[in-house]
């Protein structure tokens, strides 16, 4: 097992540039069973998590290439119904394959992915909108099994305790688009990641409107066709480099980022002192040198991401004052809390919140990524720190995160990996 090393306390520099969103290709991916005819997806992120999709793709029957970010997905001939735990367990996105899986073959088995160190993660929105469409929903093994003679397009309030469900949302979308009339899915995830799902549905034939709002609207059809789609940015990973950039008060270009779906990050950083410059596809961060504590609590999209968290708290940790950070979509994902007080923070939980007392400066230290997010945030840490910090179970980081050294390398960063 490989571990990062990052010597701490130096300023960034430079241009960096983003990849496709991975939050988007795997829905997207998972959409491919919905046809038999050839698809072709560009700017698919290298990353553990879209291999795992690849192999549970051809597992499924499909056969791919993916070469430099172009992923084609060919049927040869008919797709299985069983998604296999081996692979859905190391990675719940792949949890997605369900609703295209039911839409295309009316049955399906998809093992249910568990929970995880962030917390609980049910599937009860997932179930309840399959069975509004005609679904039989029962569990078997550890499995989830979907079984529908037709599947009937039906209005379907998607909304949960935690706000919308984002993969719900497109489990729904998947098999609607093969359902007999009309489906209207209310409260639905308004991320740009279902948008961008939304989109390639649309190429693919499918009839739906209102993608990226919280109201879709799905006409079913008969069939869908082969389509050819290049995946958005990767928005964590462009948040991820922002504050990056503002935690060593370095200013940075970020390229093939849109701002605009990084809102509610860039308005709490503006107001605590960052300044912002963006065209179309380019962010660039200029930064003070000093910059004031700010609150933060996530919701679903427009809201400040829960993806973020971990890494905005890392920034805090280096703030002088006090900031209190809310996880609203995932109460319990504060597992980064201990290793950064190892580092020389002063992160207290009480109850639903983190307490951050920022201190002057974190110091080196070994730490342990506990989970994908969390990593990125043990990044930061190791950043701003004084001397060597050794982040161990970097396996995490390569689930969402392309090329991540080489791109620290490239805009100034002292990093490298060392096996263990
Ligand atoms: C997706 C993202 C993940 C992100 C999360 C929230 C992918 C592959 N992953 O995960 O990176 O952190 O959105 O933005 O896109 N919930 C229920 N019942 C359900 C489903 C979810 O109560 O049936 C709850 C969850 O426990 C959580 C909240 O709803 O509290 C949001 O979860 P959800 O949007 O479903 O997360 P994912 O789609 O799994």
């Amino acid at each position: 097992m490989d571990k990062l090393v990052i010597e701490g306390g130096r300023r960034l520099s430079g241009e960096v540039r983003i990849s496709g969103a991975k939050n988007s290709a795997l829905p997207i991916m998972a959409a491919t069973l919905l046809t038999d005819q050839p698809c072709t997806i560009h700017n698919v992120p290298k990353l553990r998590d879209t291999l795992t999709m690849i192999k549970l793709l051809e597992s499924l029957g499909k056969v791919t290439r993916y070469e430099k970010g172009k992923l084609v997905v060919l049927g040869k001939g008919p797709i299985k119904d069983t998604a296999p735990y081996d692979l859905v367990s190391t990675m719940r996105g792949s949890f997605c394959v369900l609703g295209p899986l039911l839409g295309k073959l009316r049955r399906a088995r998809v093992s249910l992915p568990g929970g995880c160190v962030i917390g609980i993660r049910p599937v009860d929105l997932h179930v309840k909108g399959l069975k509004a469409l005609g679904a039989e929903m029962t569990t078997d093994a550890g499995y989830i099994v979907a079984k529908a003679k037709r599947l009937r397009g039906a209005r379907i309030y998607l909304g949960g305790v935690f706000g919308s469900s984002v993969l719900a949302t497109a489990n729904v979308m998947m098999a609607a688009v093969l359902a007999n009339g009309e489906t209207i899915i209310e409260s639905a995830a308004c991320e740009p990641e279902i948008e961008d799902l939304g989109n390639f549905l649309v190429r693919m034939g499918a009839h739906v409107i209102g993608h990226g709002t919280p109201r879709i609207i799905i006409r079913g059809v008969k069939e869908l066709l082969g389509a050819d789609h290049s995946i958005i940015a990767d928005r964590i990973e462009a948040g991820t480099f922002i504050l990056m950039s503002v935690a060593t008060r370095s200013d940075l270009t970020i390229r093939d980022a849109y701002h605009g779906h990084l809102l509610s990050l860039i308005d709490v950083l503006e107001s605590i002192g960052v300044r912002f410059e963006y065209t179309d596809d380019v962010i660039r961060v200029i930064n003070r040198r000093t910059i004031t504590p700010a609150s933060i609590n996530t919701y679903p999209y427009p809201g400040f991401p829960t993806d973020l968290q971990a890494q905005f708290m890392a920034l805090m940790a280096t703030t002088p004052g006090v900031s209190v950070i809310t996880d609203r979509v995932y109460p319990d994902r504060f597992m980064h809390i201990a290793e950064l007080d190892r580092m020389g923070a002063n992160i207290r939980r009480e109850g639903l919140h983190a307490i951050v007392q920022g201190v002057k400066t974190l110091h080196g230290a070994p730490v342990m990524a506990s989970d994908l997010r969390a990593s990125a945030a043990l990044v930061i840490a190791g950043l701003t720190a004084k001397g060597l910090t050794e982040i161990h179970r970097i396996y995490h980081l390569e689930r969402g995160y392309e090329d991540l050294e080489k791109k620290l390398l490239n805009i100034g960063a002292k990093i490298s990996r060392k096996k263990v």
